[in-house]
Order: C-alpha cells, then sequence, then structure tokens
C-alpha cells in the first residue's frame, strides 16, 4: 500500500518553474539487488523525490520502484546523473537514452552533469551537450554537481542555459556559504549531498544537545537546519527506521541559536572528494 502524497514537504521552484520537492531520497551505494526496496519503502514513507546517478549502478532499479509504486509519475521527482566516463557528445547523449531506456521513463526531472572533472574534461563542451538533452524535451531541467564558483562562471559566459541545481556537499562540519551564496545570487538552487555527513552528525556533542532541546534525533535536526537555510536534501538510509526518522521533520522549527549553534560547527571538513582535484573516470 502506498501512502498518501507527502503532506507538508515544501517545494522550491527552479528557476524555470518547475517544482523540486525539498526532501527526497538518495541511492548512492544501496545494491542495485536492495534498491526497489529501498525506494519503495521511501515512497511508502511519502517522499516523492528520488536522487540516483548512472554512477550508482541502480537505475534500473530505482525505475521499477516508481513505475510499480501506483504513484502518478507526475508526483515523483527522479534525478540522474551523467556518468563520469561519458566524455564525448555522442557517448553522452546515447547515455542519457540509456537512462531513460533502464528506469523505463520517459522523461526525468532533472539530468546533472556528476562531476567537473577539470584536469581531464572539457565541462564547458560537455554543458553544450546538455544542453542539447534539454531543448530535446525529455528532461525538465538539468543542472550540475560539485561546480565551484569558477566553473559555474565559465558556464555563464560560454554557454546558453543557466544550471537550475548545484549539487555539492553540504552539512555542519562544511556549510559552503560563500557557494551557496554564489549559488544563490545566480538562481541555482542548492541540493546538500552527504547532508547528515554520512551519520556522523549522530555522534556531535552539539547537536545531540539541539536535539535533545526539542526532543528530536540528531538526524532530524541537522535534515531540519538544512530545509530551514532553504537547501534540497536526500539522505540516503537502508534501514526502515531511519528512512521513516528521515522524513520527519515538519512538526517542529529550530530558532536562531540552535541554528547558529549547528552553523557555528563548520571546519570546511569533507566527507568526498574536493571537486578540484577530483578527476576519476570509471573504466
Ligand atoms: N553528487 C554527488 O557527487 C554525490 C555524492 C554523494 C552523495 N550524493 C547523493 O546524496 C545522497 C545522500 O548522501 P550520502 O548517502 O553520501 O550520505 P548521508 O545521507 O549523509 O548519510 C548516509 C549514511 O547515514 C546513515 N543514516 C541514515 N539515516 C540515519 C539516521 N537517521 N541516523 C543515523 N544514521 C543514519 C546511513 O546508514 P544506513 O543506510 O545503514 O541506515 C548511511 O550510512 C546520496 O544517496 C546521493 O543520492 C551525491
Amino acid at each position: 500500500m502506498v501512502a498518501a502524497p507527502a503532506p507538508g514537504v515544501p517545494t522550491i521552484a527552479l528557476d524555470n518553474g518547475v517544482e523540486i520537492p525539498q526532501l527526497g531520497f538518495g541511492v548512492f551505494q544501496i545494491p542495485p539487488g536492495d534498491t526497489v526496496k529501498a525506494t519503495t519503502t521511501a515512497l511508502e514513507i511519502g517522499y516523492r523525490h528520488i536522487d540516483t546517478a548512472q554512477m550508482y549502478g541502480n537505475e534500473r532499479e530505482v525505475g521499477i520502484a516508481v513505475r510499480e509504486a501506483g504513484i502518478d509519475r507526475n508526483e515523483i521527482f527522479v534525478t540522474s546523473k551523467l556518468n563520469n566516463n561519458r566524455l564525448e557528445r555522442d557517448d553522452i547523449l546515447r547515455s542519457f537514452d540509456r537512462s531513460l531506456a533502464d528506469t523505463g521513463l520517459d522523461h526525468l526531472d532533472l539530468f546533472l552533469v556528476h562531476w567537473p572533472l577539470p584536469a581531464v574534461s572539457d565541462f564547458v563542451a560537455r554543458w553544450k551537450v546538455m544542453e542539447e538533452i534539454y531543448a530535446g524535451g525529455r528532461v525538465r531541467a538539468i543542472g550540475v554537481s560539485n561546480f565551484q564558483p569558477h566553473h559555474l562562471r565559465r558556464l555563464f559566459a560560454e554557454t546558453e542555459v543557466r544550471p537550475a541545481v548545484n549539487q555539492v556537499e553540504v552539512h555542519p562540519y562544511l556549510t559552503q556559504d560563500e557557494l551557496r551564496a554564489f549559488d544563490a545570487d545566480h538562481e541555482i538552487v542548492t541540493e546538500a549531498w552527504a547532508p547528515i555527513a554520512k551519520g556522523k552528525v549522530a555522534d556531535d556533542a552539539v547537536i545531540r544537545e539541539v536535539a535533545g532541546q526539542v526532543g528530536k534525533t540528531p538526524a532530524q535536526v541537522t535534515l531540519r537546519w538544512h530545509i530551514q537555510r532553504g537547501d534540497v536534501v536526500f539522505p540516503k538510509s537502508v534501514t526502515r527506521s531511519r528512512v521513516e526518522e528521515n522524513f520527519d521533520l515538519f512538526d517542529f522549527e529550530l530558532d536562531e541559536s540552535a541554528m547558529a549553534a549547528m552553523s557555528s560547527l563548520n571546519r570546511d571538513q569533507r566527507t568526498g572528494p574536493d571537486p578540484d582535484q577530483f578527476n576519476y573516470i570509471p573504466g
């Protein structure tokens, strides 16, 4: 049985008017064999936004869960991302076709360039192919992931369509204030990956104290902190009780001092690679 459509999850309008649910479900590192079950669980709980990628190897299984959920396709927002090993125009176009074929969907809601790969690829040329894909009408919005302001400035100068989102690592240990302000100044929505720092927030004394004050868990107050800052989040979990916990964010608010206490934890600490140094191309 499928739950009623997600009450309480706010949406954010992208620069082209497409609405994205501010809370979604991420499927990075969920093995294909577990992805149908995990995604189905998230949809049952009320999530209506799934974040996958060609590189995750589980688009097919996300598609099965979305198609078999008994929910109108237009109520579910599906994102995928261009794999780092798709560098040439024909290969990029083919890989988008493959994402649609694998998911069994006739359109994606959002398609992202996964990494800029500055030392090994021409991300401006790849973005121009993304523009072609967008013009083809089978994706509702296009964006980037792990782009720094200097990468974005090149896109603004050399291409036509502005990315609708920039999906980057953000959590209380990496608040990304400058990058988020840059995105906002250019009408780019910031999506926060690793929003609970891969689960590390559960052990943080300050976050535990904030959680205690509002009667919520560390993961919940951290996700709420993101929501109140205006970013989009999609925590990952294969544990049903956590998937439920991570969805239960809309019956409380953090006051200014709680928000400030969590932001003060920033130490510019990444859990993942630095986009300026990361040039990984899968075989
Ligand atoms: N664009 C990119 O380059 C990029 C990179 C990384 C991630 N992402 C996207 O962002 C999504 C989320 O990031 P992420 O998966 O890296 O990290 P995350 O969501 O911050 O953390 C996931 C980890 O936290 C645990 N967890 C989940 N809920 C919890 C809770 N309530 N309490 C305690 N622990 C909890 C999970 O364990 P269990 O699963 O065992 O429950 C898992 O180990 C990904 O799935 C993917 O969609 C994008």
